[in-house]
């Protein structure tokens, strides 16, 4: 199989390329990736040397591009990873989001239509259905209610491939993940921000009360069932994916885990003015991914986040060299400005 994934480059997309090629050793990957602050050639070291890899500069939203590409390529499936995907930069700067995540998708999904491509995959998030303060999880067929710019442009995204399927009845099918957690995440995210600042000996800002949920999955957990959506998903589907984790963690406890985990204590955290339209807690009932596909997460959360807290302790150099130049200047604007 030939799979194009766009977005390669990114958190989510690299660990995914990784996972594929060492599990299916006659898979193809074309990986397109217009290389933003958060796309790093390091995500996929020793990987670029691989016969069955091949990396493509670009934008999805570039429909010259993405057309003769896949007139080129001829990709069985595609898979789209790429987006915009910081709410805090959602925030301050909306239209790049728009621009990807909605129009880029658009793009991608008329090149389906127009090269007849067998499977189009839509890596969408928890984060479209918006807040569940109170109680119970959401359904695939939950209304969407989004309320970062952020969810909003991954709302949007998923509603175009809705109406393409529904119009065209593209072989289309949409996941919606809960947070993820491992190697290779950017460390904007409250998980890599953390453990590193830690081992820098700084601060960690904990937005507001800190009692807000996110349900944490690791990201191999992710691949393994994005691997099962693209084999035996049907077309027009939406599968939730999440950990569902029992008792649910708040972002404080989260954090305390991670400072006892580093060795430091709760002197390092700062609380700072809570995130504008934070939503409280995301939910998902997973029961469709698990009984139709049979997928099952191997990590539960504390194994999973020993081996991540590791992976940052032994991998110094991969952000440490990340956090410097244009990081900074976010940095500053997002948390010394606050
Ligand atoms: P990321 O920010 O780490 O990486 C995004 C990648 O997309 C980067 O390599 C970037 O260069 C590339 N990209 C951005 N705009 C592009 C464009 N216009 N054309 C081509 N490439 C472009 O993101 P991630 O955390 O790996 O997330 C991947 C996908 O998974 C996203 O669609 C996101 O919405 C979704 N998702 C993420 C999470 C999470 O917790 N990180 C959870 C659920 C769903
Ligand atoms: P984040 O990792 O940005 O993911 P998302 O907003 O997509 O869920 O944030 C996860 C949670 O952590 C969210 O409730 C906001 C909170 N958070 C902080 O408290 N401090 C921070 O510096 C960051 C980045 C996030």
């Amino acid at each position: 199989m030939k799979i194009l994934v766009t977005g390669g480059l990114g958190f989510i997309g690299s660990n995914f390329i990784r996972y594929m090629l060492a599990k299916y050793s006659a898979y193809q990957i074309v990986n397109l990736d217009k290389v933003t602050y958060a796309g790093n050639f390091e995500n996929l070291a020793g990987i670029d040397k691989d016969p069955r890899y091949q990396f493509f500069k670009g934008d999805i939203a570039d429909s010259k591009l993405v057309n003769s590409l896949i007139s080129v390529q001829k990709p069985d499936a595609i898979i789209n990873f790429a987006a915009e995907t910081h709410v805090d930069r959602s925030i301050m700067n909306p239209g790049d989001f728009i621009n990807t995540d909605v129009f880029g998708t658009h793009i991608l999904l008329n090149a389906v239509k127009d090269h007849n491509v067998k499977r189009y995959i839509q890596i969408s998030t928890d984060e479209v259905y918006g807040d569940f303060d109170n109680g119970g999880f959401a359904k695939e067929t939950s209304p969407l209610r989004p309320s970062s710019p952020y969810a909003a442009s991954k709302a949007g995204g998923d509603l175009q491939v809705l109406a393409f399927r529904r119009t065209y009845n593209l072989p289309v099918l949409i996941t919606r993940c809960t947070n993820n957690y491992g190697p290779y995440q950017y460390p904007e995210k409250i998980i890599p921000l953390f453990i590193t600042n830690l081992l820098e000996s700084k601060t960690i800002p904990v937005y507001g009360d800190g009692q807000q949920i996110r349900d944490w999955l690791h990201v191999d957990d992710h691949c393994s069932a994005i691997d099962l959506v693209l084999h035996k998903g049907v077309d027009g589907e939406i599968y939730n994916i999440g950990a569902n984790q029992n008792p649910e963690i708040t972002n404080l406890e989260l954090t305390k885990r991670i400072i006892t985990a580093c060795g430091k204590d709760e002197r390092s955290i700062e609380y700072v003015k809570d995130r504008a339209g934070h939503d409280r807690r995301y939910a998902v009932d997973v029961a469709k991914i698990k009984t139709e596909l049979g997928w099952e997460p191997k990590y539960n959360f504390d194994s999973g986040i020993a081996q991540t807290i590791s992976w940052y302790k032994n991998n110094l150099e991969w952000w440490k060299k990340i956090k410097t130049g244009e990081y900074l200047n976010y940095y500053k604007q997002q948390y010394v400005q606050r």
